[in-house]
């Protein structure tokens, strides 16, 4: 990743115009920086650096007297919000700390279409293959918020750290792990690239009872109004069978059945256990009774897939609780993942935990996310700020609380997004729908995209 022009190499140094609106502190003949912070060399200041330095973990190896030398060479900067401060593809040679604010690193994928592959807050590092390599920057950095940033050279570090010790082997092998899980999360951004649009959407949280039925439900027949007959809700919320129920149909076959015919009747079994909601919308449930969970397994998800997304414009899935491997598939898999979050302290912990595991262990950029808040209790304590604060990234939608209504409309068997458009789930869901059908146009030639389950 690089920056569009030369950085400052060192601190204190006289200002660098940036482009972008990425702008170094500025220093009077005082010493003092523009903005009260303590110069530079004060003992102040590289305390301060040295406490950020060491939490940096791509210095996690260097040993102190390396982090004290690096911090009285690091150049201070500051990037207004919205600026660009790295362009993918162009040349660089410096990397950056961010102190304070939000960026969001992002690639284009094809003109005017990015995707964010990930996102930095205070101590995250970027641009750091710079510092070692002379390729062109693989992506953009763009600040979310007015950042401050430290910034180090190329020229510097090896100023700093003798070429020949351990600490830059140990760097640059760093640098080099990191280089390699880049080409994986190009690779996972370019399934929601437009030409391969968004349709396989997972919808789940890590807390039971946070709406995603009913969402699942109402999405899916929201997608189902714009292409009926070609939107498929595939109900994997094990062991129970909830969609089938709230939206008023009688499963007679199911997934986990198909399982027990013989491979010439698996296509038949499969199709011949959907189901067709008079809104438009396709239901394949997963299991008739509890005890079929077993049978469902990530292989006879990946069958069915093969013929289903040859069939369906669009597949939402329903999904359990548990982080089971079909669900780790589902998701690892799925081109869009709409995690609920409800307005809960335990709810903000866990989808926490849940957003870091997709970045850091499945490869699920956040791009690939569509995070919303649903508010299934009347008053909450958490706001929709806090939700954005803590989770530090976008709520895509915040769907109101809509009392009885969703559990009314169960029992009558109604689809509010179908009966009640101004409800607060049918309002949330169609934004929804509106941002996962987005990317395909109603007139766009059908695709047939390929979806494979299992762990690769
Ligand atoms: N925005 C909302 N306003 C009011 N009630 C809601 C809202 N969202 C969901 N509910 C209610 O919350 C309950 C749980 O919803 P739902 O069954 O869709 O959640 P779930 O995540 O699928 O739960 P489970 O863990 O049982 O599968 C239901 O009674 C539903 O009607
Ligand atoms: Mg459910």
């Amino acid at each position: 990743m690089t920056d569009s022009e030369a950085p400052p190499s060192a601190s204190p140094t006289p200002p660098h115009e940036w482009g972008g609106g990425l702008r170094p502190h500025t220093y009077n003949s005082l010493g003092v920086s523009d903005n009260d912070r303590p110069t530079s060399g004060s003992p102040d200041e590289l305390r301060r650096r040295f406490q950020i330095l060491e939490r940096v973990a791509i210095f996690f190896t260097l040993p102190d007297n390396t982090l004290h030398a690096l911090a009285r060479r690091l150049a201070p900067a500051s990037a207004a919000r919205g600026s660009v401060i790295v362009h993918q593809g162009d040349p660089g040679d410096t990397m950056f700390i961010v102190e304070s604010g939000r960026c969001e690193v992002y690639v284009e994928e094809s003109p005017g279409h990015t995707i964010t592959i990930a996102l930095m807050g205070p101590d995250d590092f970027f641009g750091e293959m710079a510092l070692i390599s002379e390729e062109t920057r693989t992506a953009s950095v763009r600040a979310l918020e007015d950042c401050r940033l430290l910034t180090l050279d190329r020229k510097t570090l090896y100023e700093t750290i003798p070429a020949e010790s351990d600490a830059l082997i140990e760097l640059t092998k760093l640098v080099e792990q990191r280089k390699d899980t880049l080409p994986n999360l190009i690779a996972r951004a370019r399934m929601v690239a437009p030409e391969q649009a968004a349709s396989t959407v997972a919808i789940y949280s890590p807390k039971g009872g946070s709406g995603r039925t009913t969402i699942a439900v109402n999405l899916a027949a929201s997608l189902a109004k714009r292409f009926p007959g070609e939107v498929l809700l595939v109900d994997l919320a094990l062991p129970y069978n909830h969609a089938a129920l709230i939206s008023y149909l009688t499963p007679t076959g199911c997934l986990a059945a198909a399982s027990q015919v013989p491979p010439q009747n698996f296509e038949e079994a499969v199709l011949g256990a959907i189901l067709h909601h008079p809104g438009g919308m396709m239901l394949l449930p997963g299991v008739l009774r509890a005890e079929q969970a077993d049978l469902i397994t990530v292989d006879l998800v990946n069958r069915a897939m093969g013929i289903l997304v040859n069939a369906f414009r669009y597949i939402v899935f329903d999904l359990g609780v548990a982080f089971t491997d079909i669900v780790i598939s589902v998701l690892d898999h799925s081109q869009r993942v709409l995690v609920l979050v409800t307005p809960e302290l335990s709810s903000l912990k866990d989808v926490g935990e849940l957003l870091n595991i997709f970045t850091n262990v499945l490869n699920i950029v956040p791009g690939r996310v569509i995070l919303a808040l649903n508010n299934k209790v009347p008053k909450s304590v958490v706001s929709k700020e806090d939700v954005v604060r803590t989770l530090k990234q976008e709520l895509a939608v915040e769907i109101d609380f809509d009392g009885t209504k969703p559990d009314e409309a169960a029992v009558k068997g109604e689809i509010l997004v179908l009966t009640d458009p101004k409800s607060a789930i049918a309002r949330g869901v169609e934004v929804l729908a509106q941002m996962i059908a987005g990317t395909t146009g109603a007139g766009e030639a059908k695709e047939k995209k390929g979806f494979k389950l299992g762990r690769r």
